[in-house]
């Protein structure tokens, strides 16, 4: 298949590039400094452009997203705003703008992540835009079928306990290739409307 995956060169995204090569599909591969295509996902002009310049697509998989971590009472409305944008809204645009591009057959992988239902302090930005990919991914399932959408829900990465490990103390860390695996059989398989916890 081609498929466009969207942040390839990063943590999750390498793991999920390594898993969709070994399975034999051609990667599209996209971010704002790396890739083969370098836009930012979250302008919705830019989203219009990427389907415009890459064609025949057969799957659309995003293993990117930033979300802004503060106690709640330091978080901004513009750091809820820059969260939603760079985490749901992007997404949301990748599936809006990429359902009438896509085969008739093919599916949409999001990212999410375990804060959707195991938040932690500092975290209600980033909880708050998982679920907001989620309840998307529920509600989208049923209009765009035959075309299909999961989520792939990750609790902290093995590879990113370094960076994050404090804020998630006593979380219980799984290897990016698990969620890796996640992608191939939300790409490969037939389930749409689907959350994959990978990890809890
Ligand atoms: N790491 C974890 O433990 C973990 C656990 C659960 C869920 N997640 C979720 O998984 C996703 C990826 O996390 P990660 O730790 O792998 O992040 P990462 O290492 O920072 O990688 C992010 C990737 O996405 C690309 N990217 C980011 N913003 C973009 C934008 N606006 N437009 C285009 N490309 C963009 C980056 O490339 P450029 O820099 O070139 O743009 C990079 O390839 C996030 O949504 C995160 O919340 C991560």
């Amino acid at each position: 298949m081609k498929i466009l995956l969207v942040g390839a060169s990063g943590t999750l995204g390498s793991a999920v590039a390594q898993a969709l090569d070994a399975r034999g599909h051609e990667l599209v591969t996209v971010g704002r400094g790396s890739g083969d295509v370098r836009l930012d996902v979250s302008d919705p002009q830019a989203v219009g452009r990427l389907y415009e310049r890459v064609t025949g697509l057969d799957a659309v998989a995003v293993a990117g997203g930033e979300a802004v971590f503060k106690p709640l009472d330091a978080l901004s409305g513009d750091d809820f705003t820059a969260t939603l944008r760079t985490k749901a809204l992007s997404q949301i645009e990748l599936v809006r703008q990429g359902a009438r591009h896509l085969a008739p057959n093919g599916s949409f992988t999001l990212v999410t992540g375990i804060l959707s239902e195991e938040p932690v302090a500092g975290g209600a930005a980033a909880s708050a835009a998982n679920g907001a990919v989620e309840a998307f991914v529920r509600a989208a399932a049923i209009e765009l079928a035959p075309r299909r959408v999961n989520a792939v829900s990750p609790t902290l990465l093995t590879e990113s306990v370094e960076a994050y490990g404090d804020i998630f103390a006593g979380y219980e860390p799984v290897p990016a290739a698990s969620a890796a695996a996640a992608y191939v059989r939300s790409v490969e398989g037939r389930h749409t409307g689907r959350v994959y916890r990978v990890g809890f």
